[in-house]
């Protein structure tokens, strides 16, 4: 229990708070059916706190909170025929009568309040009970409508799923991939991910292709309504769009019956979609079935396994990272699966093939969840004919040729050929040139790759000695944008000290680490002088990523790089003024005080943003504090500011200030 209990606690962070999951969503199910199973065999072990008694993610400190008016809870799952049978006949002294089945949509559920038939105001679920302001978010979404058409007077709040279509994600990753920005794992992540993107920055969303299905009216009661399948459509009739894959069934046959048909037919829509929700088509019985304190109990969630298929491995490639490693890929005979023709599968690591035992030429089952990458998960030893070729792991490497190493306690093999490993080089051009780096325009996968391939880039400050004649002759490249890529890079030159550290592709040391680091050192020659213990006391970056800096700085090669980068003109530091904070700055040369206790963030979070939009923390209030923040029972700090006159704010109305100059 206690693993599994840590097992699922990672595996919600990275799905709810990073947005990144690396399981789908259907292990992730298993491990906490594993984990309930045996809560209920061993109560005394039980933790009634865990996140799987309570609702989704914690609402971040990017939006505003919103406190829900009536909790939005999350749903129960089920995993085939029995199990839904069950939960319905378990429902004490209810005649049952009809339900209505929806297609689960795989999104984010957000909240909209309408008042007089205008959108006032769109909420996340955060953790159920406080959710996250995203209104202006919401707005740049088309297909959530400004004001209702056969609107009631008053309040109506209705909950839906903010989602984004197959078209849309795909456009989205292969843009992605071609600027070198890492692709998103699902539709969900990316309707997530630009959701919850900072406030004003509606240009995203609006590009992104969201889109939204309402699925509940709140209080439905109140506007005569009876039931869902009324709900439903009365939602519709006010101009808010409901998908169309839902029914009113008659009985369980004709619930079952639905999920039949949607089985194989739900790879025609152009959303995700892993399940079908059941819900008891009679509103008034649904406050007297109530809830759990996470979920009602008057609907479920039936979950559709993941696909799986037979197919052929025709070959074993071996792709190279950024960083040397190298991760076999199983090339598939072309067979559908969830909707999509696969012909790739991820073998993860050498040791996998091994405990598999897959050869070339071998039948394999293969699966993929909606939402996740194709995996190998079975051999199919019995079809055998002899034939097939068992896989060798590579003593050299494939682009290379440099001997492969394999650094103690690591399952991953590299090649340690770090200065010149064509491939290697490749995916730190593109990396270097991404959104989280030097984000420099036109250098993507296809240049990057042609860069290395034609001797154009050796090593990455190459990239700063391009003509236009080494570039425009490439195959998809003239002259005028040869010239308008080597803008871009001219103009990457000065920009600030975190996104060249960023860029640099120290192990461990992403944009958020690269802030950090940019904030408190300044300068390149700073960060290389620094101890190593001076590294690891800064907030936010622990000793691993502390080591793994020095290391880069040890590394003669990397100290090359950057002195051609500094020759070449490159900013190295951010002192000078303007760019003293390495953000945008919007909150620049304000000073804040806090005092008291904040409820949703740590005093040093809350620091953490104001500094990172360009502001002071001071302790002290003087004249010359143009903030003070004031929490739950605030200090003498508080009646100091009271007397110089100076903006007192609350907790909502300073999130209020974040969300706004973000
Ligand atoms: S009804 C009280 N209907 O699934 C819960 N939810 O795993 C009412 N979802 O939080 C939710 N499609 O975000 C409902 N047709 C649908 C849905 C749906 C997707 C989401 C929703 C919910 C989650 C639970």
């Amino acid at each position: 229990m206690e693993e599994l209990y840590t097992l699922i606690e990672r595996h919600a962070r990275l799905y709810y708070d990073e947005d990144s999951p690396e399981i789908s969503d259907s292990e992730y199910d298993s491990l906490v059916r594993e984990l309930s199973q045996l809560e209920k065999d061993f109560p005394e072990f039980s933790r009634k706190d865990f996140l799987t008694h309570k609702v989704g993610g914690s609402p971040s400190n990017l939006f505003a909170p919103v406190t829900h008016k009536i909790p939005m809870l999350s749903l129960d799952n089920v995993f085939d025929n029995n199990e839904l049978e069950d939960f319905f006949t378990r429902i004490p002294n209810e005649n049952l009568s009809n339900y209505v089945c929806e297609m689960k949509i795989d999104g984010l559920a957000v909240s909209l309040i309408y008042e007089d038939g205008k959108f006032i105001q769109g909420a996340t679920r955060g953790d159920g009970k406080t959710g996250e302001d995203v209104t202006e978010n919401l707005r740049a979404i088309k297909s959530i409508p400004e004001v209702l058409v056969n609107f009631p007077s008053g309040r109506v709040e209705i909950r839906g799923e903010v989602l984004m279509t197959l078209d849309s994600f795909n456009k989205l990753n292969s843009e992605r991939e071609e600027n070198g920005e890492n692709p998103f794992a699902n539709p969900r992540n990316a309707a997530a991910g630009s959701l919850r993107q900072s406030a004003k920055n509606n240009d995203i969303i609006s590009k992104r292709g969201l889109d939204f299905f309402a699925y509940y009216l709140v209080e439905a009661e109140n506007f005569g309504i009876k039931t869902q399948n009324d709900a439903l459509n009365y939602i519709s009739e006010m101009g808010l769009p409901v998908q169309k894959a839902w029914k009113t069934c008659e009985n369980l046959n004709e619930v079952f019956d639905f999920i039949n048909h949607w089985h194989n037919e739900r790879f025609n829509l152009n959303y995700v979609t892993d399940g079908v929700v059941v819900k008891i088509n009679d509103l008034t019985k649904w406050n007297i079935i109530g809830a759990t304190s996470h979920a009602p109990r008057w609907a479920i969630a039936f979950k559709y396994p993941p696909e799986e298929a037979l197919t052929k491995i025709l070959d074993i490639k071996i792709s190279i990272g950024r960083t040397g490693v190298l991760t076999p890929v199983a090339i598939l005979e072309p067979v559908r699966l969830a909707g999509t023709l696969v012909k790739r599968a991820g073998l993860h690591n050498f040791d996998e093939i091994q405990r598999k035992d897959i050869r070339i030429f071998d039948t394999v089952r293969v699966r993929k969840a909606a939402e996740i990458i194709p995996e190998v998960i079975s051999v199919e030893k019995n079809s055998r004919s002899g034939n097939e070729k068992i896989f060798k792991i590579p003593t050299h490497c494939p682009a290379c040729n440099s001997e492969i190493v394999r650094l103690p306690g690591e399952v991953a093999f590299r090649c340690p050929n770090r200065a010149s490993c064509p491939a290697q080089l490749k995916e730190s051009i593109k990396y270097f040139a991404s959104r989280d780096g030097m984000n420099i325009k036109g250098i993507g996968n296809r240049l990057s790759l042609q860069l290395v391939e034609n001797g154009r880039v050796k090593i990455l400050s190459d990239i700063y000695e391009l003509k236009v004649n080494d570039i425009s002759g490439f195959n998809r490249m003239g002259v005028k944008l040869a010239q308008k890529i080597l803008d871009e890079i001219q103009a990457s030159k000065n920009r600030p000290l975190a996104s060249l550290i960023a860029a640099l592709g120290i192990r461990y040391i992403g944009k958020n680490a690269a802030e950090l680091l940019a904030h408190h050192f300044k300068s390149i020659d700073a960060i290389k002088n620094a101890d190593e213990s001076e590294i690891a006391d800064i907030n936010g970056i622990g000793a691993v990523s502390a080591k793994s800096v020095k290391s880069f700085f040890d590394d003669e090669a990397n100290l090359e790089l950057l002195r051609r980068f500094k020759a070449l003109g490159i900013k190295m530091n951010d002192l000078d003024k303007d760019s003293d904070n390495v953000f945008n700055g919007k909150l620049s040369g304000k000073t804040f005080v806090f005092t008291g206790t904040l409820l949703n963030l740590t005093r040093d979070d809350a620091s953490n943003k104001v500094k990172s939009l360009g502001a002071n923390v001071s302790n002290s209030v003087s004249s010359k504090t143009d903030y003070v923040v004031a929490g739950d029972k605030p200090g003498s700090k508080y009646d100091k500011a009271l007397k110089l006159g100076i903006t007192i704010l609350n907790e909502q109305e300073f999130f209020k200030l974040l969300a706004d100059n973000f």
